[in-house]
């Protein structure tokens, strides 16, 4: 891979450019979708309160995002919050609620420098006011970025996507607007919160887990999967590189030989 001295001065360390050297840049996906999992057991070990590894978890998004603008990868999607963590102590709620917009309204100026555009998927309207607030401005502000897409999941669940999705070609079906025959794979992809992105190419996961958590379900069908130890807030660049040079050597069948 021919390199920038942008992409030199991002990676900088030795060990860095190293594995830069190494990946293939025809061979980076085009969409990566990450879930971002290991904040409170980081915290946790530290003997910090689980609030304390989310805010360290944002350096490693905007790590995250530099390393993908870097690369030039088109699309980064990131599990920020699902439909299920509302489930967690309430103090721990709404402090990644506050997190959120402070993130935002610090990082706008970084991501419109960076000509990142950002989309939301998820159920935005059951937000707290000033959360919400804080994405319309930023999505708003992004819109007309023409670099990295960063598609931020919150209040995401996929199978409530599809659900919404269904409902909507069911009326459609009901009114007559659209045939039974016409139900197909490529219909449903363009009902649900993710219609127009590429479906993602790689999903890596931290923290050790290796379960889906009701992320991207439909759009996974053929995506490579990384799962790392990584806890997310120590998830750098580096880390980056050693899955994108895992998925170089990945080989992509969908089914045939
Ligand atoms: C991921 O880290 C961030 C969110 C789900 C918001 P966790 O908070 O799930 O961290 P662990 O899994 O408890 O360590
Ligand atoms: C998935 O992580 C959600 C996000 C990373 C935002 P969880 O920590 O909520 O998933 P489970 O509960 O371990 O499956
Ligand atoms: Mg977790």
């Amino acid at each position: 891979m021919e390199l920038s001295q942008r992409q030199l001065d991002w990676f900088a360390a030795d060990s860095a450019r190293m594995k830069l050297a190494d990946l293939d840049a025809g061979v980076l996906p085009r969409h990566l979708a990450i879930i971002m999992d290991g904040n409170g057991r980081w915290a946790k070990k530290q003997g910090k309160p689980r609030l304390f590894g989310h805010k360290a978890g944002v350096a490693s998004v905007r790590e995250m995002i530099g390393s993908c603008v870097q690369l030039g990868i088109a699309y980064l999607t990131i599990y920020s919050f699902s439909s299920e963590n509302w489930s967690r102590p309430k103090d721990e709620v709404s402090g990644i609620m506050k997190l959120f917009v402070e993130v935002l309204s610090r990082e706008v100026v970084n991501l419109n420098a960076q000509n990142v555009r950002v989309k939301l998927i998820g159920d935005v309207d059951d937000l707290p006011a000033g959360t919400k607030d804080a994405f319309a401005h930023c999505v708003q502000s992004t819109a007309t970025n023409t670099g990295l897409t960063l598609v931020v999941a919150l209040n995401y669940g996929a199978r409530q996507d599809i659900c919404q999705a269904v409902r909507a070609i069911a009326n459609d079906v009901a009114d007559g607007d659209l045939s039974l025959e016409d139900v197909q794979p490529e219909l449903i992809s363009s009902h649900l919160s993710t219609a127009g992105i590429p479906d993602p190419d790689l999903m890596i996961r931290t923290s050790g887990e290796t379960r889906l958590s009701n992320f991207l379900l439909y759009e996974t069908a053929y995506t490579e999967l990384y799962f790392t130890d990584i806890l997310w807030p120590d998830f750098d660049r580096e880390a980056l590189l050693d899955a994108l040079i895992d998925y170089r050597d990945r080989e992509r069948r969908y089914g045939g030989l």
